[in-house]
């Protein structure tokens, strides 16, 4: 595609647009319920890592210039090692705890992971499983590199494994292959904050088991729970054979840019190849001041966080109980999200936001961005497979960011306004 100064752009950039998240990050609202940005972060505790360790580079030359210099693509055996204490200790991810740590890696992000996942398994026109809603940044990712998106329903607890069965026969029938990915967030899902039972956990596991296709388990909101949740689908994978479990430290630490991963091993060759190409690798100095968090710190900040994160729920889940109009919300036991889905299919929650919702300083997202730019979705019945349509009844409500108060008032005016509209 060429453009006025005779630049020629590859073809994905014509199909693909900037993350509609991304894109409303630039919009400074008083009542801001859009992207998933933590709203509770230990700063004081950071603040004090970073003072213990200006003071430790200043007598220890050596360690500073090793800090601050490059190191290896999937990172630093020491910060490998504290994160495989606390999956080991902490997630019931099932490797050695002392010397397990090599199986462990670190992205920038666990966006990059999830990146480098679909760039190292996806050829153009292979089939990928996702529920119906699914998080964006990996779907639109999954678009660009030519995969075929299949959505599967979803309920209350999350993606209905006799579906995703049915999305593999389907898969064969139509397409003529077995998919190669299924992909679920099974704590506290992001747009629909729901979480997946144990039982169906082992349906999944089983399911991709029995098809011999990879399971990408991301749990970026795992550690941000109100209630005891089921063990991860990866304590199931004692092999390290099945399941890709990615977590990220942006949710539970601080947005510093680094995710870790316990992947199958010849997954992780693949994986640590992309990267090694796409960014060298991530900063020494960030996996310093993370490894002081993790050893040290998390628990007491985690004590702290979760109350507040649930109280923001709780004012957001109370204010729509009162204002909102007919339709059906989730009930999230943890992370960052409410779905809410209008019982008026004409409802566009996208052209609400613009012409009501953003003049009254009020920011949601949309649910259309959560459905596959192109795709398809099973019927209703799952007998057979359609073009994947956004359903623009849809919203997602963030309550990480903005505080209780906040929360109460700017829902209140919401559901208000969704009333008076709808
Ligand atoms: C489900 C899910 N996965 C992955 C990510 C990416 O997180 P990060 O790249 O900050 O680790 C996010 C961020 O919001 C997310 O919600």
């Amino acid at each position: 595609m060429a453009n006025s100064n005779g630049y020629s752009f590859s073809s994905w950039t014509s199909f693909i647009a900037e993350s509609q998240i991304r894109a409303l990050l630039r919009y400074k609202v008083k009542y801001y319920f859009a992207g998933g940005k933590p709203g509770i972060m230990p700063t004081d505790i950071f603040a004090k890592i970073m003072q213990d360790l200006s003071v430790r580079y200043l007598e220890d030359s050596k360690l500073a210039l090793d800090d601050f210099n490059y190191g290896p693509t999937g990172g630093q055996p020491w910060f490998l090692k504290t994160l495989a204490k606390r999956l080991c200790d902490v997630r019931s991810i099932p490797i050695d705890c002392d010397e397990g740590w090599n199986n462990v890696s670190i992205t920038n992000g666990s966006q990059q992971a999830i990146y480098a996942l679909l760039d190292t398994l996806i050829d153009p026109g292979d089939i990928i499983i996702t529920p119906s809603p699914a998080y964006l940044g990996f779907l639109v990712p999954a678009v660009k590199l030519g995969g075929r998106i299949l959505t599967v329903p979803t309920d209350h607890d999350g993606i209905i494994p006799e579906f995703v069965e049915k999305a593999i026969y389907l898969s064969k029938s139509k397409f003529g292959k077995i998919p190669d990915i299924v992909y679920v967030v099974p704590d506290s899902d992001n747009p629909k904050g729901t979480t997946i039972p144990q039982k169906r956990r082992q349906a999944l596991f089983d399911i991709c088991e029995n098809h011999n296709i990879l399971l990408i388990e991301d749990s970026a909101y795992a550690e941000i729970q109100f209630k005891e949740t089921p063990k991860p689908i990866k304590a199931l994978d004692k092999d390290n054979n099945r399941v890709a479990y990615l977590g990220t430290t942006s949710k539970e630490a601080a947005v510093l840019r680094v995710g870790y991963s316990v992947l199958p091993p010849n997954v992780r060759e693949q994986v640590l190849k992309d990267k090694g190409y796409l960014d060298l690798c991530t900063s020494t100095f960030v996996q310093r001041i993370l490894d002081e968090y993790y050893s040290k710190y998390i628990d007491e900040a985690m004590r702290k966080a979760i109350p507040l994160y649930k109280a923001r729920y709780e004012a957001m889940a109370k204010a729509m109980d009162a204002s909102f109009p007919a339709g059906d919300r989730t009930d999230p036991t943890g992370g960052f999200f409410i779905w809410w889905e209008s019982d008026n299919k004409d409802f566009d929650s996208s052209k609400f936001m613009k012409e009501i919702a953003i003049p009254n300083e009020l920011l949601y997202v949309p649910g259309g961005p959560f459905y596959p730019i192109t795709g398809f979705s099973m019927t209703e019945d799952g007998s057979d497979v359609e073009p994947s349509v956004p359903r623009p009844n849809t919203m997602r409500l963030g309550f990480s960011y903005a505080v209780p108060e906040d929360i109460s008032i700017g829902i209140e005016r919401l559901g208000n306004l969704l009333s008076e509209h709808i």
